[in-house]
Formats: C-alpha cells, sequence, structure tokens
C-alpha cells in the first residue's frame, strides 16, 4: 500500500505551538456533515487526531460514548479544559490505545494526510467493530468562492498560502490510493461536499490562517508579514475593517467507508 505524504514530523507536531488559538478559531464541521459522517445509531465513537477537541464536543452531543486520541500534549490540554469528562487518550493513529472492536465510529477531521497510512489502516480497522464507519472531513474556508480563491491566491509566493483549489481531486486521490486497494479492510469510499458561512470578523479570518502548519512554520517576520497583508488584502477585497462582521464561506469535504 503506497503513502503518498507530503507531510514531515515537524509539520505534524506543528498545532501544539498554536493550541489555544487552534482551538478557539477552527471551525467545527457543520452538523448535516458530521451527521452525515456519523453512523446513525453509534454507541461509541473515536476521535482520531482529535486535536483540541472543536469536533470531540459536538461527537458528545450525538453518541452516548466518545473517546478522543491525540499525540500532542498541548492540544490534549485544551481538549481536557474544553470537555473535563472526556476520555482523552495519548496515542497516534498508527498505534491506537483501544482494545480491538471497540468503536462503531472512527471519525478523522484535517488529519488524515499526516498518517502513515500503511500502519494507521489497519489499526482502524482492528479498533472498529465488523461494518464500523470510517469517516473522514477536511473542513476549511471555501475557495470555490472567487472573491475567497482571489483573497487566498494573493496570499502565495510566500510558502504560507493556504492549499490550492484541487484540493478536493488531492484529498480523494490520497484516501483511495490508501483505502481503495485489494486487499483493503474497508469498502468504496463515497464522497459528499457541504457548504455553509460563518459570521466573522477580517482580523479573526486573518488569525485563523495562524493555525494552519505551514504558516506556523514560517519564520517569526514572514508569519507576522502574512497575516498582516491577509488582513489588509481581507478589508480591502470586502470594503469593512478588521472588526467588521461578515459571512466568510467555508467547505467540508467529507468521504466515508465501512469496515468490510
Ligand atoms: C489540523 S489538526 C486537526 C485537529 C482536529 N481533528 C480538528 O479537526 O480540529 C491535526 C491534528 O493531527 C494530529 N496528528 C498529527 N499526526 C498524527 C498521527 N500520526 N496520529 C494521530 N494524530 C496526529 C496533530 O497533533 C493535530 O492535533
Amino acid at each position: 500500500m503506497a503513502t503518498p505524504s507530503p507531510s514531515t514530523p515537524d509539520r505534524a507536531a506543528s498545532f501544539g505551538l498554536v493550541a489555544e488559538g487552534y482551538g478557539r478559531l477552527r471551525p467545527a464541521p457543520q452538523d448535516e456533515a458530521i451527521d452525515w459522517l456519523l453512523p446513525r445509531d453509534a454507541s461509541a465513537v473515536l476521535d482520531l487526531a482529535a486535536g483540541a477537541g472543536t469536533l470531540t464536543a459536538l461527537l458528545a452531543l450525538r453518541v452516548p460514548e466518545v473517546h478522543a486520541v491525540e499525540p500532542d500534549d498541548r492540544m490534549r490540554a485544551v481538549l481536557r479544559e474544553r470537555l473535563p469528562d472526556a476520555d482523552v487518550h495519548p496515542g497516534t493513529a498508527e498505534a491506537i490505545p483501544l482494545p480491538d472492536a471497540a468503536v462503531d465510529a472512527v471519525i478523522v477531521s484535517s488529519a488524515w494526510h499526516w498518517f502513515d497510512t500503511d500502519r494507521a489502516v489497519p489499526e482502524i480497522a482492528r479498533v472498529l467493530r465488523p461494518r464500523g464507519r470510517l469517516g473522514i472531513v477536511w473542513n476549511g474556508i471555501d475557495r470555490d468562492v472567487d472573491w475567497v480563491d482571489r483573497w487566498s491566491n494573493g496570499l502565495s509566493g510566500t510558502g504560507g498560502q493556504p492549499a490550492p483549489r484541487s484540493q478536493s481531486t488531492r484529498r480523494g486521490e490520497l484516501l483511495r490510493t490508501a483505502l481503495e486497494t485489494p486487499d483493503s479492510p474497508f469498502g468504496a469510499l463515497e464522497h459528499a461536499v457541504f457548504t455553509t458561512t460563518r459570521r466573522t470578523t477580517p482580523a479573526e479570518a486573518a488569525a485563523l490562517l495562524g493555525t494552519y502548519s505551514r504558516v506556523i512554520l514560517l519564520p517569526e517576520h514572514e508569519r507576522r508579514d502574512l497575516l498582516a497583508r491577509a488582513l489588509d488584502t481581507l478589508c480591502a477585497e470586502l470594503g469593512i475593517g478588521p472588526d467588521d462582521a461578515f459571512d466568510l464561506p467555508f467547505r467540508a469535504l467529507t468521504w466515508r467507508t465501512a469496515r468490510r
């Protein structure tokens, strides 16, 4: 099984550097996307690579038993503060600290691209019950909206730009390569896209960019320049001030499959 991962260990571990801001600024996928990812009758679910618990909190509203696995100490600390009663474990997708057949669903939000899928796919299958659900989502600003694309393209050239427009295609290829192999423990992938808007301000939207690994790892002065430019160009694009409210388009790219 191939593992076409563009990641490096440094980037995968970068989020803890901005754990508090990550928990505050990154939005969860909208309700329709979460409902599409989860099996209707799930009694136990794992939020794998749970980060600061943004999605964990919403899973806990829907499923009686929720486990969260996250390797980064600082992200787990924010998660624990947010959800003091949650069942939170240090661990990775490649070594999940749960027994065999423990859950009806494993949900992975904005993290699949960090996994070593040769090891993670059988490990996820191990903790799933037969016919259990694997749900995968990437939630981010919607670059299919022209002005959003114009804004993010305007930030290119520093290494800090958000991922390009073909993201949906690339994510789909990544998943098919890892999951739709002849010996895969999983069935065919289904795909859906959910769009929404979120009321925010240019100041918050620019700060949101600072929670992406490419931006986190820029040298301090480059990061500051990029975020200042993001704020200026967004205000100019929308014709509003840094603290004026506007609707920022978001898009959840979702996939689901079942354990054979
Ligand atoms: C972009 S964040 C997503 C966090 C959360 N799922 C969300 O949607 O807000 C990626 C997370 O994946 C975690 N991570 C990186 N490599 C991992 C691995 N091999 N196994 C499990 N988690 C990993 C990072 O520590 C980080 O918290």
